[in-house]
């Protein structure tokens, strides 16, 4: 009886899912090492590279090893890192004075990296966080019961242009102050450094899958602190007016590039970025969404390379122009065959 059944169908979809190569033609969304950034973090000294309990198989490199790394994901063909610094907690203080440092770990980190591999596009975070002894991510008013907007938005342009001036291609706000891609547009262009990018954290969420990030630089004081959370600057998860707002003004105040974060748990968002500016669109895979890949994977609950495949290309569908994620340069070596 069954066997008989025919359906009269003119449209039938599979026909184009029949082969490998006719699956290829159709194929509407490509991943290529050219849309990665590598985020790194890089510690004093030249101890071995230090795995990051929370995140398998990323580092926190000297400056010896962390050139190494660099070299080989620009010969993977991924074209930009993310350089955060880890400190020691003793050099932190309240004001996260070490952020204007000129000898600054991550400065070093920035000229050692340009100096050994001049083609790959470099960027580093502005803001506070990996240096203030609360873990915020700008410096707090006298009351101690807010992060102080204007005056953190003073000291981030001042850090810009240490970063424009050790070399860095790309600086990215990651602090979620009011008016800091304005103001770090105007204190670039005065410092002679019109030519310098801002790649903006606009819409940045306040997530719980920072956790393992926080981890890795140590900042997750301010995570913990009740009285004043994250929540009073990054966005709320429920958010997404809220979160195209962010954005456009960040285009306004001069953003060439503009972010989202997280991304796996945020591709309506990225979409809604993408229809409405013509700059190019970024998205972070966050350190917990890393984490979770890795956990499910090494349990052999996930099978590691295609669920890494399938995030990071649900990320590009959506409408990223790029992602930062720390499988960039696994990711990479896969897509090139190695
Ligand atoms: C901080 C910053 C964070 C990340 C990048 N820059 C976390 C935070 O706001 O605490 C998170 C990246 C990740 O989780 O992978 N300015």
């Amino acid at each position: 009886m069954d066997d008989a059944f025919k359906l009269n169908l003119v449209q039938r979809p599979r026909r184009l899912r029949r082969t490998a190569s006719l699956r290829a033609m159709v194929e509407e969304t490509v991943l290529r090492p050219a849309d990665f950034i590598a985020p790194l973090f890089v510690v004093e000294g030249d101890a071995a590279p230090e795995e990051i309990n929370s995140m398998p198989g990323v580092f926190r490199f000297g400056l010896a090893d962390l050139v190494k790394e660099c070299r080989e994901i620009q010969a993977a063909g991924v074209p930009a890192v993310a350089l955060f610094p880890k400190l020691d907690p003793k050099l932190k203080d309240d004001e996260g004075s070490l952020a204007l440092d000129e000898n600054a770990l991550v400065l070093r980190a920035v000229r050692a990296v340009k100096a050994a591999v001049p083609e790959l596009t470099i960027l580093t975070d502005v803001a506070l966080d990996p240096y203030t002894s609360h873990g915020h991510d700008g410096v707090l008013t006298a009351e101690r019961d807010d992060v102080d907007n204007d005056r953190t938005v003073g000291i981030l342009a001042r850090m810009a242009v240490l970063q424009a001036r050790a070399g860095v291609d790309v600086v990215a706000p990651s602090d979620m102050m009011d008016g800091r891609v304005g103001a770090i547009r105007a204190a670039l262009d005065a410092a002679g450094f019109a030519g310098k990018a801002i790649m903006a954290y606009s819409a940045k969420f306040n997530s719980g899958y920072y956790g393992p990030f926080r981890e890795a630089v140590g900042s997750a004081q301010a995570a913990g602190t009740r009285l004043l959370s994250k929540a009073t600057y990054q966005l709320n998860p429920a958010n997404r007016r809220e979160a195209i707002q962010e954005a456009l003004l960040d285009e306004g105040e001069g953003a060439d590039m503009i972010m989202v974060k997280p991304a796996g748990l945020y591709l309506d968002i990225i979409r809604d970025v993408r229809e409405r500016t013509q700059k190019p669109v970024a998205a972070y895979q966050i350190s917990g969404e890393y984490a979770q890949i890795q956990a499910a994977a090494r349990l052999g609950w996930l099978d590691l390379a295609r669920c890494r495949h399938e995030s990071l290309l649900a990320i590009k569908r959506a409408g990223a122009d790029m992602i930062l994620t720390y499988f960039a340069k696994e990711m990479a070596k896969a897509l090139r065959g190695a």
